[in-house]
């Protein structure tokens, strides 16, 4: 070994040509990068609310009883460490086809669905990208805004990018007109992304009758629907954050769904999600599901087993999935009231503007409407983290922290 490295260390420093030398810099991701700068920030009143990571009121990312107690069987039952199939845990996509689909739509889909365990919400994104890439479209429609990484996985599987309306930047509210003017223009087949609920960056949802709208708008017009559910149960429950997915797969549309278990669960380093394709025929999800699979075989070959494990565990067993369902319903409740206390807190240190778009948003993010000007000098003055965009995220504040970033924002403002 160590004859190897004296034999090759002179050719590296006497070599005129390097192999890995031009390789550039590029920057850091702006929110993963962000982290690193909260981290080695060392004034004690340093307020992070740049990631979208659900804390209590102790700013701690929770462990949940649920997720413990499913452990605990585990280990007391003494699993292997086997390969899990291809496709996954088998009984993790029984368990969220049920959750996501609804279990009298999931049923009555049997073998019209192809569903894959995925590597978090950005695997399973990932794969979608490539999947589309190669047998539906080079094309795909985000949301302007969208969640970052979106534009990342989809640029990195060789789609071309298009926004589509969604935010209006004056109002805070979703354009909803505009929005649908937009599809109208869209051709035939082509593949929009849509996120099922609590839209990140904005916090703004369609309604259910806009969803509706929407609906039919795709089946007139022949669009693919391409559903991101990374945030089940975070506004206002299990089945009603659902709504839009199984409005559109009741209808029998042709589409992609895919799922993160990493803020419902709690489970973010695990990386448990899925993919769902539904296809009208048993054949053709089938064939799907061959195409896809030879995917993950050559990417990762096959998923992680520790995190897909509890969330079937937890999903199968009544009691656990109750105690799960209660504490969801905790992050829910205590986001929800930081929400309403943020909007009340600015409304009282900025009396001139209006924060009720705050109080009416859905789930972890709110706009702020910041600039990136503004954000620099929380940064800078206060201590206070948020990406350049001023997304902001209201499961890090408590009633300890809420004065204190008001205030700064107010200083800002
Ligand atoms: C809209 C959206 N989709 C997907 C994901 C990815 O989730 P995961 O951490 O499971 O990869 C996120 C995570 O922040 C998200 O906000």
């Amino acid at each position: 070994m160590g004859e190897r490295l004296i034999k090759f260390t002179p050719i590296f420093r006497m070599g005129s040509m390097t192999f890995f030398d031009h390789i550039p810099l590029l920057p850091p991701d702006s929110i993963v990068g962000l982290q690193v700068a909260v981290k080695a920030d060392k004034r004690p009143s340093k307020v992070n609310l740049s990631i979208g990571v659900y804390q209590t009121e102790a700013l701690k990312t929770p462990l949940l009883d649920a997720v413990r107690h499913a452990e605990s069987e585990m280990l007391a039952e003494g699993r292997n460490r086997e390969y899990l199939p291809i496709d996954g845990d088998k009984s993790l996509i029984e368990e969220l086809g049920k959750l996501v689909f609804g279990e009298r739509h999931w049923k009555k889909s049997e073998g019209t669905i192809a569903g894959f365990q995925a590597v978090g919400g950005t695997g399973a994104l990932r794969l979608s990208g490539e999947f589309l890439k190669a047998h539906i479209s080079g094309e795909i429609h985000i949301s302007d805004p969208t969640w970052a990484n979106h534009r990342g996985v989809f640029i990195r599987c060789g789609l071309g990018l298009h926004n589509y309306p969604y935010y209006d930047f004056a109002t805070h509210e979703l354009n909803f007109d505009a929005m649908m003017e937009g599809f109208k223009k869209l051709p035939e087949k082509s593949v929009v992304l849509l996120h099922a609920c609590c839209h990140n960056p904005t916090g703004k949802d369609p309604t259910p009758d806009q969803w509706r709208q929407i609906r039919d708008l795709f089946v007139g017009r022949k669009l693919i629907p391409f559903f991101d559910l990374a945030y089940q149960g975070f506004h206002r429950g299990l089945d009603e954050d659902a709504h839009a997915v199984r409005l559109f797969a009741e209808a029998g549309i042709e589409m992609l769904v895919v799922y993160s278990c990493a803020k419902n669960f709690s489970l973010y380093a695990e990386r448990v999600g899925a993919l769902f394709v539904c296809a009208q025929s048993e054949t053709a999800a089938r064939n799907i599901s061959s195409q896809i699979k030879i995917l993950i075989r050559t990417l990762y070959s096959n998923p992680p087993i520790h995190g897909a494990q509890i969330v079937a565990r937890i999903l199968k067993s009544p009691i656990l999935s109750k105690e799960w369902e209660a504490e969801l319903m905790q992050m829910r409740k205590r986001t929800n009231q930081m929400r309403k206390a943020f909007a009340e807190a600015l409304s009282t240190k900025i009396p001139a503007r209006d924060f009720d778009y705050i109080t009416s948003g859905a789930g972890m993010f709110c706009y702020s409407g910041l600039s990136s000007d503004q954000v620099n000098r929380l940064i800078a003055e206060h201590a206070l983290y948020l990406p350049q965009d001023g997304r902001l995220n209201l499961a890090g504040l408590t009633p300890n922290n809420l004065d204190f970033v008001t205030t700064a924002i107010a200083s800002v403002s």
